[in-house]
């Protein structure tokens, strides 16, 4: 991976199911890294929103071919970190549990739990390789978070502050029983990819922050009980959900 001299990276941009490109990124030129960790999710694109450079990667591959037990975490956020980005925004699709998160709401989550497994999930294992215990109390940079949310209340976006995230093995989605328990847990929104991400971007140092797109509810949780979840449903809700989305980007740029 080459070291890159020019201006820093002002935000790295992860996007999730439905979103394999940013709107607004001019001038893109593509690298393709490879890490020590191994191969990325695809190519990280970097360009220029209202003149400030910002990175882009489609978590699950600009095709959508990777899924999320099988996402290399390890090696996107060490590209990402390797290109000079220090600020990381991930971008997940979810499914809402509570009721002030239903389809189409953004939210900027400042909890999580973690009920993945088996998923490499630590930079931490190499022999000779200092162990961290690294702080997670707060999952999400609080000061990342709060820009966030400026951001959105700058750009008029309707965002919701806060909320528990819980992170699913997946593919599959969720029983009805899971979501139960989940809920009992104090999971707001369920997702498939924000463990290990998070964790890895506090080892590496980086701020990171979610915002979450709620593209459905979750199994069992919203008003119709026995609602099939589809995809073509999950994908509308996710573009209409992401209309403000550039807006939220150049405000958070913008400073
Ligand atoms: N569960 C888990 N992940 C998801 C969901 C869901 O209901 N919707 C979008 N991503």
């Amino acid at each position: 991976m080459s070291a890159n001299h020019e201006e820093p990276i002002a935000l790295a941009v992860i996007g999730g199911t439905g979103l394999y490109r940013l709107a607004g990124l001019e001038g893109v030129e593509a690298h393709q890294p490879v890490t020590h960790y191994g191969a990325l999710s695809g190519p990280v694109r970097v360009g220029r929103i209202n003149g400030r450079r910002v990175a882009f990667l489609a978590r699950h591959g600009e095709g959508h071919s990777v899924p999320p037990h099988l996402v290399n975490y390890r090696a996107n956020l060490a590209a990402l970190h390797a290109l000079g980005a220090q600020r990381v925004l991930a971008l997940n699709t979810v499914g809402g549990i509570t009721e002030d998160y239903g389809p189409r709401v953004l939210a900027c989550p400042d909890q999580l739990i973690d009920y993945t497994w088996g998923r490499v999930s630590t930079y931490c294992e190499e022999p000779g390789t200092e162990v961290l215990h690294v702080d997670f109390g707060d999952p999400y940079t609080p000061s990342l978070r709060r820009e966030v949310v400026a951001a959105a209340a700058k750009a008029g976006v309707d965002m919701v502050d806060g909320g528990c995230y819980g992170a699913t093995q997946g593919p599959r989605l969720e029983t009805r029983a899971e979501i139960a328990r989940m809920r009992r847990d104090g999971c707001d929104l369920v997702g498939m990819t924000g463990m290990p991400e998070a964790g890895l971007a506090r080892e590496l140092g980086l701020d990171y922050a979610c915002l979450a797109i709620v593209a459905n509810w979750a199994a069992g949780a919203g008003p119709q009980t026995d609602e099939v979840i589809t995809l073509e449903d999950v994908l509308a809700n996710v573009a209409a959900a992401t209309s403000g989305l550039p807006g939220v980007i150049e405000a958070m740029l913008a400073g």
